[in-house]
């Protein structure tokens, strides 16, 4: 049997490559930061073909390192920030512009149009998802209607349209194809008939030439060319990444929610077979859709998605100045026994869920004379903490559930003050696993039980350990007072841009 699995993970601010052994421990790992293009307020872009290479480079990077090759490689997962559009001529393989960030908010009065159309009820529907441009949908043809020759190319089928996994596996294998988790993030995807809507493409405007074929979650689809690694490597998960981290945290049942903190943050609870619609402002989505016994059984989940998480350590460290390494927050925020009375809104790109305001902004409320960098720290990963309320709140009554504990991930779930926090605010508890890289682990799994490498999800439910655990322990009356300044603060930074 092939040693190990390689789980590519093409995040927002860098491409990792991750090992995983037959444990579902970690091996090896490569990691490269890659470049955020600002172009104008509010738009965010990055450059398609400096992802393929950031990516392609740590994967032969860690293949390398461990001096492996591909036959000691049993199948290659791949996940990604979703959303994130990319369109590329058919014929030279070159995309036609920048990619547009799912935090990129150029198409927000698009949305407002048709909000004011009346056509939200549709597309929730039939897609799960709010009318806002964080989706693909209005990038697709933002790009079609402003970047010279577009549509008409598209309309002669010479055009691709990807979101990164599609992208990716188009450079990896010449194939062009997507799963139904990140297809269903693109609000062109029927989730309950699982193809692309010829209603929704028309109303947008998108020749349904462009898209890709959707596939399963789990399944070998194709092959890497040879000379990537020497040997072609098969193609066997692919999810969106906060799709793969809730199979990574093993939350295969219905009733089961994780919360990752990346960029952003995103709380997702597995429903099973049952697409909930939200009354609440969340979203509904895919999960994963896996064939078993000829049949495809597809886990829908309900999400609740904030636009700035982990990355408000990043602009205190690249745009405040006011720490060296993200690691050093914990120390500076620690340093003052509470917040000073200073509370933040991180809505830098608007707010996402249950808000959905494309227009609110980034605001610091409650500073005095005495007031420092320290509480600044603190206020800031506190937002992180209280924007997560918001989304247990909806979904517990979207769900009609109390939730008994919430399992963490990501980079700032290392971060043991926000966590023990987390917990009091919310008053659930708090449950951190040992392996903390839950979207590559997710998208291992997915690979790996396509080609047996893992026989069953029973299997990889009996991997997960956890490494700690998180009680609440904050008064309720303490509680309710700070999400009640909270909520004043979060009035103060909406609707701000017009
Ligand atoms: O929906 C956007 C999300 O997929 C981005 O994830 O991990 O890059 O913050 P991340």
């Amino acid at each position: 049997m092939s040693k190990f699995i390689l789980a590519i993970d093409q995040g927002t601010t860098s491409s990792r490559a991750i090992l995983f052994n037959h444990e579902g421990h970690i091996h090896g790992l490569a990691q490269q930061e890659y470049p955020q293009i600002f172009p104008e307020p509010g738009w965010v872009e990055h450059d398609a073909t400096a992802i393929w290479n950031s990516q392609l480079a740590v994967a032969q990077q860690v293949l390398k390192e461990h001096d492996l090759k591909a036959a000691d490689i049993a199948a290659l997962g791949i996940t990604n920030q979703r959303e994130t559009t990319v369109i590329w001529d058919r014929k030279t393989g070159i995309p036609i512009a920048n990619a547009i960030v799912w935090q990129d908010r150029r198409t927000a009065a698009y949305c407002d149009q048709l909000r004011a159309d009346g056509k939200t009820e549709l597309f929730q529907h039939k897609t799960g998802l709010i009318l806002d441009s964080y989706f693909s949908g209005t990038k697709v043809k933002w790009l079609l209607d402003n970047i010279p020759g577009a549509r008409a190319k598209a309309e002669r089928g010479e055009l691709a349209f990807g979101t990164i996994d599609s992208w990716l596996i188009y450079k990896l294998s010449g194939a062009h194809l997507t799963d139904s988790s990140n297809a269903s993030r693109t609000l062109m995807f029927n989730i309950h008939t699982q193809a692309w809507d010829e209603e929704l493409l028309t109303i947008l405007g998108i020749p349904p030439s462009l898209l890709p074929e959707v596939v399963t979650s789990s399944g070998v689809v194709g092959h890497t060319h040879a000379e990537l690694f020497g040997a072609p490597i098969a193609i066997a998960g692919i999810a969106g990444d906060q799709h793969a981290a809730t199979f990574g945290q093993a939350c295969h049942q219905p009733g089961m929610a994780k919360n990752t903190y990346g960029t952003g943050c995103f709380m997702l609870l597995n429903t099973g077979a049952q697409a909930i619609r939200s009354q609440n402002n969340l979203l509904t989505t895919i999960g994963w859709a896996l064939e078993a016994e000829g049949a495809r059984h597809t886990s829908y989940m309900l999400e609740g998605s904030v636009f700035m998480g982990g990355a408000i350590v990043q602009w205190l460290r690249d745009e405040l100045g006011i720490i060296h390494r993200s690691a050093d927050v914990e120390a500076l925020a620690t340093s003052v026994p509470d917040n000073g009375g200073v509370v933040f809104v991180p809505a830098f790109s608007g707010l996402g869920a249950p808000y959905w305001d494309s227009y609110a902004r980034g605001t610091i409320l409650g500073m005095t004379r005495g007031s420092n960098k320290a509480h600044i720290a603190r206020a800031a990963l506190e937002s992180i903490a209280y924007q997560n309320v918001d989304l247990l709140d909806a979904m517990q009554k979207d769900a009609q559930l109390a939730l008994q504990e919430l399992r963490v991930d990501g980079g700032a779930s290392r971060n043991d003050l926000l966590m023990q926090f987390q917990a009091d605010i919310l008053n659930v508890p708090v449950v951190r696993p040992v392996v903390t890289e839950t979207t590559a682990l997710g998208a291992a799994y997915l690979a790996g039980l396509a080609v047996g490498y893992w026989s069953s999800q029973q299997e990889i439910t009996a991997q997960w350990k956890m490494d700690k655990r998180f009680e609440p322990g904050m008064s309720a009356d303490e509680r309710e007072h700070r999400l009640h300044t909270w909520h004043r603060a979060v009035e103060r930074a909406q609707a701000w841009e017009s």
